[in-house]
């Protein structure tokens, strides 16, 4: 019987997955999820897929929704349903559907969660204060940045693990899968030439030094925008040209924000804005351009392709691509392989270490365990083929002094 294209992407996915395959075989011996429920709420695509399965694997039950209503695959999601899997997704599927799917994940009165945005973790705190969670793991900064007001304000009600900030993953997701899928998003969406625009990207955290770096090799002349001024400082001496947004976007060809704050292109931006830009947003939330300044502001909108909307504002034309969310799941493949594995091996040891140690846990944002982070590191090391040089015992003995000079 021919594989669906679904279970060839699973299969493809599973392949290139060498760490969360090491993870998983470990998982189907020991079973450390025997007896626990776990919800999750991620991009329902075929890396995520492998991740749920893995985590089925270690003793589960697990149901899975998607944590943005545009970024899944169907495909996948009739593929997993086919191996059993309790999926609740569908691409384009309205607030309603959307919120209607993660209530379906907290039916099952999940121990574990794992969040990508913080969606699932804010129903839990007004909706189902009354499931006892033991611990969750959030993958995006965005949500971690929703978990610390929660931890501030005293109203976070279970521990939950700063999966962004494992070293592990952010090195990696957030700067060269955020580069590499948003390049892949815009240029699937566009079919337009990067070398030689002027590509804006705002904000200089991990995933717009990622985007800023592939834009570049791919021939754009770069301008960064920021608020924070070391990063600004980062960036400048990183070679780009740093500017405010009002000033930027009168040049750019194209706008690509990854800031994780709403408004950052609104109304006096688009007024600036030269004919034909093209904004688009790599951040998790769908408010980083202002789709209602954008609507205000012109007097026509229509769909000129698959993911891109264009809006008359004035004598002039603007283009929104993938409806302003996040245009590498949008019209992206989403991250590549090698470096979900390493994100969704975080996810998959940490929810290990909240099932063995849930006991001691206070109601805090946790970082990742760093044996955690060194774990993964080795797996993928070995994965990648390659030997690094250890500590020789006198060198190591050299780290406990502090006596000795030259
Ligand atoms: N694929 C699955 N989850 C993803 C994420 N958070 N970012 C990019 N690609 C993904």
């Amino acid at each position: 019987m021919n594989s669906s294209i679904g279970e060839l992407k699973l299969e493809w996915a599973y392949e290139h997955m060498d760490v969360l395959r090491a993870v998983r075989e470990r998982f189907r011996d020991e079973k450390p999820f025997d007896g626990l429920k776990i919800g999750m709420a991620l991009h329902v695509e075929a890396k995520t897929g492998i991740l749920a399965l893995t985590l089925r694997d270690g003793g589960a039950r697990v149901r899975l929704a998607s944590c943005n209503p545009l970024s899944t695959d169907d495909s996948v999601v009739e593929a997993l349903r086919f191996q059993g899997l309790q999926v609740f997704a569908r691409k384009g599927e309205s607030r309603k559907e959307y919120y209607e799917n993660l209530h379906k994940v907290l039916e099952i009165e999940p121990d574990i969660i794992i969040d990508d945005g913080g969606d699932l973790t804010t129903l839990l705190h007004k909706d189902y204060t009354y499931i006892p969670i033991l611990g969750g793991n959030e993958e995006t900064t965005t949500g971690v940045l929703r978990l610390r007001v929660m931890e501030k304000k005293g109203v976070l009600r279970f521990p939950m693990f700063d999966v962004n900030d494992a070293k592990m993953k952010h090195l990696f997701d957030n700067r060269y899968g955020t580069g590499q899928s948003t390049l892949d998003g815009i240029m699937s969406a566009t079919n337009l030439t990067i070398a030689g625009k002027t590509v804006v990207v705002a904000g200089y955290g991990w995933c717009g030094r990622g985007i800023a770096m592939r834009m570049r090799g791919m021939g754009a002349n770069v301008i960064v925008t920021e608020v924070d001024a070391i990063k600004a400082i980062e960036a400048r001496m990183d070679g780009f040209r740093v500017m405010r947004m009002i000033d930027a976007i009168r040049e750019a060809d194209f706008v690509i924000t990854a800031t994780g704050m709403k408004d950052v292109v609104r109304e006096e931006h688009i007024l600036a804005a030269k004919n034909g830009c093209i904004l688009a947003n790599s951040g998790h939330f769908d408010n980083e351009i202002s789709k209602r300044d954008l609507e205000r502001l012109s007097r026509r909108k229509r769909k000129v392709r698959e993911y891109v909307e264009e809006y008359e504002i004035g004598e002039k034309k603007i283009y929104l691509l993938g409806d302003g969310r996040l245009i590498n799941l949008v019209a992206g493949q989403g991250h590549p392989v090698e470096i979900m594995d390493m994100s969704f091996a975080i996810q998959a040891l940490t929810a290990e270490y909240i099932a063995k140690n849930h006991r001691h846990l206070e109601n805090k944002v946790y970082p990742v365990p760093t044996e955690i982070d060194y774990y993964v590191a080795r797996l993928k090391l070995k994965a990648m083929g390659i030997e690094i040089d250890a500590l020789t015992e006198e060198q190591r003995k050299y780290l406990e002094e502090w006596e000795e000079g030259t």
